[in-house]
């Protein structure tokens, strides 16, 4: 049996980054991938999704373009072919250059299913597909799949292509006319922004009475109204029971209602994948599903790491990316523990939503005496002059006693870009007398951050 000093299980931005890094240190390292390299953030996930989104966003230009003194004959109209084939190469691109820099780094690729057959004295033993290896270390990023809950008919709307995912709606080259998405978290509203942008009619049907589940309320109502504007349909507090043969059956207040549909996107959320990996083999510990890990990644088990999605704790890439290092930090025998206070999140709707940290309400919640202030995003020069629908918002979360950041939440262009010098501020504490002494170039969207902090 050829013998690793690591082998990573997944090959999605934990796995291939946690290999990339080891066989950068010299560790022997392999990594193992059932599907596509890249895993579902390239291949099906936050990069595809983002193509789709920038062809929106031209539309969407376009479609305003008299709003800038630009004439446009006529309305633009989406290529959804073209808008597939543009992703699809985009996607192509990305995975060849993961799989480069796997190369570059001695990373041996297999692609294959991996299952842990148990624990030998010198490792673990993985198979492979056919073959069998050992390992000194493993660390399993093997992800998340979305969730599909016994509701009446989903699991046939599923079977026949009536109800997507995420992974399928991105190949659809033909624009379906009614939308219906159930679940109004993160993946239901990107996927509402363009689908709303490319002219589908769109129905959002929530359980909870606010859309983007723990985003701050001020944001999330906001962008309901703008997507609204855009003529989304958004039915609140209605728990889906049912898919039928032409629509979505839901409750609202005890009463069923329907909702007709041609096409149907499910993103009631994802669960980490833990099954069929031999998981039990070595005695790893789950919990609701998830692997737990501790702020060195480290499972349960010696020698055995959790990265990513499947350790459940936070379900994004750039998280991933951070916990990858952590692991193998932590198996070279460097000191380095994972943080989460300070993870940006973004939301890649038209306008966009950066946040990081507590909102007013978890701060609340956590007994944090904490002073917040928000100010329209107009605050800022080139967010007016490049803007005609001028909605967004800026609202900070400050921490009274320690006078540091501790919370930002950001709706207009750009948020995504510039919501990391946030994250840097509430990573490092820096304090809030400090934060004045920062110069922010001019004119740029990110100044509304220093023009909160001095309303504040
Ligand atoms: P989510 O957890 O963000 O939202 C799911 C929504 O579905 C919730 O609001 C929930 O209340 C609702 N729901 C659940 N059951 C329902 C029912 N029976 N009827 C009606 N509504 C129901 O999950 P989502 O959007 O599927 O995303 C999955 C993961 O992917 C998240 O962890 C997210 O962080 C990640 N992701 C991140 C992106 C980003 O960072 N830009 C983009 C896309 C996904």
């Amino acid at each position: 049996m050829e013998s690793f000093d690591l082998i990573v299980i997944g090959g999605g931005p934990g796995g291939y980054l946690a290999a990339e890094r080891a066989g950068h240190a010299g560790l022997k390292t392999m990594v193992v991938e059932k599907r596509e390299f890249g895993g579902v953030c390239l291949n099906e996930g936050c990069v595809p999704s983002k193509t789709f989104l920038n062809s929106a966003k031209v539309a969407d230009y376009a479609n305003h373009a008299a709003n800038y003194g630009v004439k446009v004959e006529g309305r633009a109209v989406v290529d959804q072919k073209f808008v597939v084939e543009r992703k699809n190469s985009v996607v192509k691109m990305l995975v060849s250059g993961v799989k480069a820099a796997l190369k570059k780094n001695k990373v041996v690729m297999k692609s294959a299913t991996a299952f842990i057959e148990g624990k030998e004295q010198d490792g673990y033993v993985v198979r492979a597909g056919e073959e069998k290896f050992l390992a000194k270390r493993l660390i399993i990023a093997t992800g998340s799949m979305p969730v599909i809950p016994p509701i009446e008919g989903l699991k046939e709307g599923v079977e026949s292509g009536f109800v997507l995912t995420n992974k399928e709606i991105l190949d659809l080259t033909e624009l379906p006319k009614e939308l219906v998405v159930i679940g109004g978290g993160v993946i239901g509203l990107e996927l509402t922004s363009y689908f709303s942008s490319v002219g589908v009619k769109v129905t959002v049907v929530e359980m909870l009475d606010k859309i983007a589940g723990p985003t701050e309320k001020e944001i999330s109502s906001i962008l309901q109204k703008t997507l609204e504007k855009k003529g989304v349909v958004f039915d609140l507090g209605c728990k889906v029971t049912g898919i039928d043969k032409d629509g979505v059956v839901f409750e609202r207040n005890g009463k069923v209602e329907k909702v007709k549909a041609d096409k149907i996107l499910l993103s009631i959320g994802r669960r980490a994948v833990t099954k069929d990996i031999g998981l039990e083999n070595i005695g790893v510990n789950l919990e609701r599903g998830a692997i737990v890990t501790d702020d060195k990644m480290q499972t349960n088990v010696a020698n055995v790491y959790a990265v990513g999605d499947v350790n459940g704790k936070v379900m994004l890439a750039h998280t991933a990316y951070r916990e990858a290092e952590v692991a193998v930090n932590n198996i070279l025998g460097k000191k380095d523990i994972m943080r989460y206070n300070a993870i940006p999140s973004v939301i890649y709707t038209n306008p966009e939503v950066g946040a990081v940290g507590e909102t007013e309400e978890s701060a609340k919640q956590k007994g944090i005496d904490v002073k917040c202030v928000s100010i329209p995003m107009t605050y800022s020069g080139r967010y007016v002059a490049e803007n005609t629908d001028l909605v967004g918002v800026c609202k900070l979360v400050i921490n009274k006693k320690t006078n540091t950041l501790i919370g930002a939440h950001i709706l207009g262009s750009y948020a995504g870009e510039f919501i990391v010098a946030v994250s840097a501020m509430i990573d490092l504490e820096v304090d809030i007398e400090n934060i004045k002494k920062l110069v922010f170039p001019h004119p740029t969207v990110c100044e509304i951050v220093r023009e909160a902090i001095f309303q504040a």
